[in-house]
């Protein structure tokens, strides 16, 4: 990266000092992981946000429900900077407030609404959050999908899952044993979802009809072609990857998950890893002794996580530096009592 702008961005944080904490996803830009305080995936980053109270600025790596989400887990007199607005999440952006009340009215009437709990991916707007927060559920990460849904399923007897039905069915199936005929896909541009009110009586999981376009990317042939081009390697995938994907892999685990899986393996081993490029680009630098390569042939950066690069990282910081506060993320107070209702119930999961 251009070395004026990483002399720049060192000189603008070691100005500000204690008063900015820089988090990290791990899908971010090395030349912005260079600046993070703290990396972790979601779940690892919501709560380091929620345990920085000196801080006065959070400056948020990563995409828009990751700030939201800060914001809401920090205290009031700290403000959550995402360094480019436009860091959307297009799975987020799949399930929206009108499309999930209307969804409970579908359930409501099927006559099944007080037996079903919310269960809401972090990669969900704060809306979707206060939603799941409202009806008694629990925000999940991809680390903890499993434990969230134990406990959703102590709650009542069915569960929503919103908005990736990818890692919803991919727990439900792999982690709680059950069967892929008790999962049903609820549509939100059909009428009723697609769905019959018999249909919605039968399910136990109601998967909301989102996926990541990134992980959605991979296949079984990515799979199938990986092993045959580099024989004894082990295919480690995320859980947004489709179902028939996770099936064929051979672990299946968050981004911190594949980090500690690379870290503990055996000098030689071969990997193929089916997630962000950038992740599997680092990890691939940083264990020269393995062979490690991206599952697919085809390039899989999150291109709204790419959007936060080194000059929007540069003109956050010297902004601080100047006295103005850019792209402040706040959540109005309604939905954010409610939602971390749904977060705290989250980090309380046992
Ligand atoms: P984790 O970091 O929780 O594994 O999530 C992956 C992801 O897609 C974040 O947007
Ligand atoms: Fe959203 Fe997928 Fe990008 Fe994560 S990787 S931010 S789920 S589009």
């Amino acid at each position: 990266s251009d070395p004026g702008l990483v002399a720049r961005a060192r000189a603008a944080k070691a100005a500000l000092g204690d008063r900015v904490f820089i988090l990290g996803h791990h899908y971010q830009r090395d030349e912005v992981i260079e600046f993070a305080d703290v990396t972790g995936d979601s779940f690892k980053l919501a709560r380091d946000a929620a345990n920085k109270p000196e801080a006065e600025f959070i400056v948020f790596c990563g995409v828009h429900f990751m700030a939201e989400s800060a914001d809401i887990l920090t205290s009031v007199n700290q403000q959550v900077i995402l360094p480019d607005l436009a860091a959307g999440c297009s799975m987020a952006d799949m399930a929206t407030a009108e499309q999930v009340a209307e969804c409970w009215d579908v359930l409501s009437d099927a006559g099944i609404a007080d037996t079903v709990v919310p269960v809401a991916y972090m990669n969900s707007s704060a809306d979707i959050k206060a939603f799941t927060g409202r009806h008694g559920g629990t925000i999940c990460t991809s680390s903890n999908a499993e434990r969230a849904l134990t406990w959703a399923f102590e709650q009542g007897t069915k569960v929503l899952f919103l908005p990736d039905q990818h890692l919803g069915r991919n727990t439900a199936v792999r982690d709680l044993g059950i069967s892929p005929d008790e999962c049903v896909l609820y549509n939100p541009h059909k009428p009723n979802g697609g769905l019959t009110a018999e249909q919605l009586r039968d399910a136990k999981m109601i998967l909301w009809r989102g996926h990541c376009s990134v992980h959605g990317r991979f296949s079984l042939d990515s799979v199938n072609e990986v092993r045959e081009r580099v024989p004894g390697v082990t295919v480690l995938v995320h859980p947004e990857c489709k179902h028939e994907v996770v099936e064929a892999a051979d672990l299946v685990g968050s981004t911190e998950y594949i980090i500690r899986a690379l870290d503990a393996a055996e000098p030689g081993s071969k990997w193929a890893v089916g997630t962000e490029l950038n992740l599997v680009r680092r990890l691939a630098k940083a264990h020269p002794d393995k062979e490690v390569v991206f599952l697919d042939r085809t390039v899989c950066f999150c291109s709204t996580m790419n959007r936060i690069d080194l000059p929007h990282l540069v003109w956050t910081l010297e902004s601080l530096v100047e006295g103005r506060v850019p792209n402040v993320i706040t959540v109005d107070p309604e939905t954010e009592k409610y939602a971390k209702l749904a977060l705290d119930q989250m980090l309380a999961l046992p």
